[in-house]
């Protein structure tokens, strides 16, 4: 008997939906469902496999190494479980898992490039959801989440060159915006996703134009 695809999504994104329902630091499920909806929109447009996409989106922050204590390999190994549980053939699940790997922004001067369609298809999308509005209310419900103060101009933003720099500086949500958000629009694989990543970066653009404006006590406008 064949594999049901669709059968298969829809188990994994009730099995996803019921790992992160509720999470608090903005990778809960309805980011997940905004990263799938987008895939699937970005997919439309390129030669990608479409099961492969909408796993990948739906499994990519399973275990985030931000949330599990720092280990990046836990991400890909419970994808992998899941799938291979679910019937998945090998050749998907280490398409899947391999995408889970790579998908992650690692640092200004880290290259985070993506091998297949499929996967510059899923980080385009996941890159999304850290721009626009939705991109900065995750940003400051992380902040929130970690216990950072929502700004400190003592401490400016760096450029990292390294992902051990990365990982191991705590960014302000402020500062979040310079060392990694602004960064994306250049990065996007995709021409659906660059165009949808301008208009979002010129909105983060706008907000922290009127925040350091209000921090001074200007107006803001
Ligand atoms: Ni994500």
């Amino acid at each position: 008997m064949s594999l049901d695809r669709d059968d298969v999504v829809r188990r994994t994104a009730e099995h996803v939906r019921r790992a992160l329902e509720g999470e608090p630091s903005g990778h809960d499920w309805w980011h997940i469902y905004r990263v799938w909806r987008s895939a699937l929109a970005i997919a439309e447009g390129e030669p990608a496999d479409r099961f492969v996409v909408e796993l990948a989106a739906l499994l990519h922050d399973l275990s985030d190494r931000k949330l599990n204590g720092g280990d990046v390999t836990l991400g890909p190994k419970v994808a992998r479980e899941w799938l291979a549980a679910q019937g998945v053939d090998e050749e998907t699940v280490a398409h899947v898992c391999e995408i889970i790997a790579d998908l992650s922004f690692k640092g200004a001067g880290v290259p985070t490039p993506m091998r297949t369609r499929e996967g510059m298809v899923v980080q385009d999308a996941d890159r999304l959801d850290a721009l626009g509005a939705v991109g900065i209310a995750r940003t400051f419900a992380y902040g929130g989440h970690k216990g950072h103060v929502l700004h400190d101009p003592e401490h400016p933003p760096v450029l990292h060159a390294t992902v051990e720099s990365y990982y191991a500086a705590p960014a302000t949500p402020i500062n979040h915006f310079y060392e990694k958000l602004l960064l994306l629009r250049e990065r996007m694989n995709t021409d659906t996703g660059r165009r949808i990543a301008q208009g979002r970066h010129a909105f983060l653009e706008e907000f922290l134009d009127r925040f350091l404006a209000e921090w001074e006590g200007r107006d803001g406008e």
